[in-house]
């Protein structure tokens, strides 16, 4: 089999390979999302409503307040198995962050609260709560949206989220499994 150049439409990051991945390595989009390198079309300079800009920025801070949240967390456990789950969420939500801040132009990154780690439990509960409300905002964001590329954004972005709650349950099955 030759090796093929495939695009993530939504990162515009590049992965190489025989085969297109299930998820887009980089922001977990599903792979109906990656293109061939020739395919893929830089959409990220559009013209943006208020109230686009608006929710953008929202879409970054909660990014932003959740790759920190992981962070910590990956940082902060002692399990070297959410080590390395958390560290690969941490990494997809500053891949997310990047895309926001990409369509928003140069700007100062919003303040955001800081959470630290204080259990395996107590951190994938705070995970699948923070997942749903993602989940929920970009829900409310893509109704709000008339721009097409950031409708589709917004969409695969969330599905990206939705991956996030069905491992933070697989988690805590473990967990509750072994306690
Ligand atoms: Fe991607
Ligand atoms: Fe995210």
């Amino acid at each position: 089999m030759e090796i093929k150049i495939f695009r993530c439409q939504i990162c515009g990051e590049v992965y190489v390979g025989k085969k297109s991945p299930a998820t887009c390595p980089f922001c977990g989009v599903p792979k109906s999302y990656l293109v061939s390198g020739e395919a893929w079309k830089n959409q990220f300079d559009i013209e943006l409503s208020q109230i686009s800009k608006d929710n953008l920025l929202k879409a970054l801070a909660l990014e932003i307040s959740n790759m920190e949240f992981y962070e910590n967390v990956f940082k902060g456990t002692q399990s070297m198995e959410i080590q390395s789950t958390f560290k690969g969420l941490f990494k997809v939500e500053r891949e997310h962050a990047s895309v926001f801040r990409k369509m928003l132009k140069p700007g100062a990154d919003p303040q955001v609260e800081i959470s630290l780690y204080k259990s395996d439990i107590e951190s994938i509960k705070e995970s699948s709560e923070r997942e749903k409300r993602a989940v929920d905002f970009y829900t409310q964001a893509l109704k709000e949206s008339t721009e097409p590329f950031l409708r589709t954004v917004f969409g695969a972005i969330m599905l990206a989220e939705k991956d996030h709650l069905a491992l933070d349950e697989q988690m805590a099955e473990k967990i509750e499994i072994t306690a």
